[in-house]
């Protein structure tokens, strides 16, 4: 492929994912965005809504139905315009935060969901802190806006001051609730009318050009047009213009109003991500900078999971394409283990069903099937030793000793917790003094996760049970002397990752700091990159 033809490709791609807290309404989006992108026919299928008997395409364990969570991150892609969107879901459970995380490391933008009525939320803070350590671009939709809402400029006040980033609206509410009548587009200078009971489908365009139309009295009413031509003079002359630069540098947000239940203003969020969202940039890798448009295959691994269909029973490692082109039966070079393979049914996603793909581009993700080999943070490329950088692992924060139920298991047992523990699921710990099991989360659902699939998917009947851990820290020391003489005399609190790197496991907080001050040469890292 020349390289121009690669190019426009790259061109083509944008890669998102949405954050919100819980109940924003990130679920219903993604259903109004497939609509858009005409991948589904009619909005309600995403969470098993309607009663259509279609089941979530990204929920998959009886556990996440039951508890109305998405555990899982999957990956939708469709045309929008001229372009084509890959958007990667992410859990909004904080229990899986930890692969919300890294999926964050995989999207060149996000787009932001807050509920109108209840302003920034925790999850949101957290969530914006992470596009925070690669300066994501983040676009903003305020919805809910058919239900009463906090004063506009309040929300925008409030997103400023709790999360540091201007905002600089494109669309103006006008009215809410039952009241609301629809947007004032600031950048076209037109007033799109809303129309209520219509949230299944694309809408028909209602528009009055022209702030100052006559017409528009007449289809909004004489209070609201006064209100809204005031409230315009007030908001130009107080907010932010959209500027390209501090967008792309994750400084200032372009910030939409609507409802995604109604269908309205989603339209508006994905030709705005289409226009100024970034293409698939380039990407840090511990050797040097990699350009999508470069002719060589590279691309890295977020994520792996395990049996999202269950008539597919195999696990899939999500790649992150970074340059090249992906082509069926081309070979990869599996850089950590220096080995070549043969790809020959890598998965896409297109609008969440499963299909073979025979190529594609920078930003695309495609999912390899995983029969042990590979790990979360694994580069693949075209014969050369990079490693991409910047994908965590992040300590985990709460312990569990995991028992069997039948001692004869013994090897199932292992090699299911490994294989959890690879796809990120939860992370393991082997100590070095006994045969213990001990898991490690981030998130307390993520134990009953591990023990629900322990048993449908390894015939393991496991329980789990408190342990005496506060913490634990990967260590590190340069000096090999010192880290031997340290592994000797800390025997006793030293385990094995799942990875087997070497592992501080404190139980209290202070054995810890007494730990640091006496080998002060050893580092206690609280994140390791893959
Ligand atoms: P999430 O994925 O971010 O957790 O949110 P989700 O889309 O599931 O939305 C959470 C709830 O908010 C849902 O109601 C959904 O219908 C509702 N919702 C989403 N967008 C809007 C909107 O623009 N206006 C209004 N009024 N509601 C909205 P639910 O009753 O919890 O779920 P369901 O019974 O409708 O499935």
């Amino acid at each position: 492929m020349s390289n121009e033809g690669l190019l426009s490709e790259v061109n083509k791609r944008r890669t998102f994912a949405i954050i919100s807290h819980p109940d924003a309404g990130k679920t219903t989006i993604t259903e109004k965005v497939l609509l858009f992108g005409e991948a589904i026919k009619s909005a309600g299928t995403v969470k098993g809504r309607g009663g259509t008997g279609q089941h979530a395409k990204s929920d998959w364990m009886e556990m996440e139905k039951e508890r109305g969570i998405s555990v899982t991150t999957s990956v939708m892609q469709f045309p929008y315009q001229d372009a084509l969107v890959n958007l990667l879901d992410t859990p909004g459970h904080e229990d899986f935060s930890e692969d919300t995380y890294r999926t964050l490391t995989a999207v060149d933008s996000c787009l932001m969901v807050i509920d109108s009525a209840k302003g920034v939320e925790a999850r949101t803070i957290k969530l914006m802190e992470v596009t925070r350590l690669r300066d994501t671009p983040i676009v903003t939709f305020m919805n809910k806006l058919d239900r009463d809402i906090r004063d506009p400029i309040e929300l925008m006040d409030e997103v400023e001051d709790v999360l540091n980033i201007a905002c600089a609206p494109i669309t103006w509410p006008i009215g809410s609730g039952k009241l609301f009548k629809g947007v004032y587009h600031i950048l076209r200078d037109e007033v799109i009318l809303y129309q209520s009971g219509q949230g299944h489908m694309i809408q028909e365009v209602r528009t009055v050009k022209g702030l100052d139309n006559p017409e528009l009295e007449s289809v909004i009413g004489e209070d609201f047009a006064e209100q809204l031509r005031e409230e315009m003079e007030l908001v130009q002359g107080a907010s932010n213009e959209f500027d390209m630069e501090m967008f792309l540098a994750g400084e200032l947000t372009p910030v939409y109003f609507g409802t995604a239940l109604g269908n309205f203003g989603v339209d508006h969020i994905l030709d705005g991500l289409v226009e100024w969202a970034p293409k698939p940039q380039p990407r840090e890798s511990a050797e040097r900078q990699v350009e999508p448009a470069e002719e060589k295959f590279s691309g890295f691994v977020f994520k792996i999971q395990a049996n999202m269909d269950p008539k597919h029973r195999d696990r899939i490692a999500f790649m992150r394409i970074c340059s090249g082109k992906y082509q069926k039966g081309m070979k990869m070079r599996h850089v950590r283990i220096g080995k070549d393979i043969s790809v020959s049914d890598a998965v896409t996603f297109m609008a969440g069903d499963r299909s073979h793909a025979d190529e594609a581009f920078p930003g695309d993700i495609i999912g390899l099937h995983n029969h042990g080999t590979i790990q979360i943070g694994d580069t693949f490329s075209q014969g050369e030793n990079l490693r991409f950088t910047g994908i965590p692992n992040f300590a985990p924060e709460l312990f569990r000793r995991i028992q069997l139920k039948d001692p004869l298991k013994m090897k199932h047992l292992q090699k299911g917790l490994l294989q959890l523990a690879e796809e990120g699921a939860v992370q393991v710990f082997r100590p070095l003094r006994n045969n213990d099991l001990i898991v490690g989360a981030v998130g307390i659902l993520q134990f009953d996760v591990v023990v629900a699939r322990l048993k449908s998917e390894y015939k393991v009947e496991a329980i789990y049970e408190p342990i005496n851990v506060a913490t634990a820290r990967w260590v590190a020391c340069d000096d090999q002397r010192k880290l031997d003489e340290f592994s000797k005399k800390a025997h006793d609190n030293l385990a094995l990752d799942g990875g087997d790197n070497l592992t501080y496991i404190a139980p209290t907080m202070v054995n810890l700091s007494l730990a640091q001050e006496r080998f002060p040469e050893v580092k206690f890292m609280t994140t390791r990159e893959h």
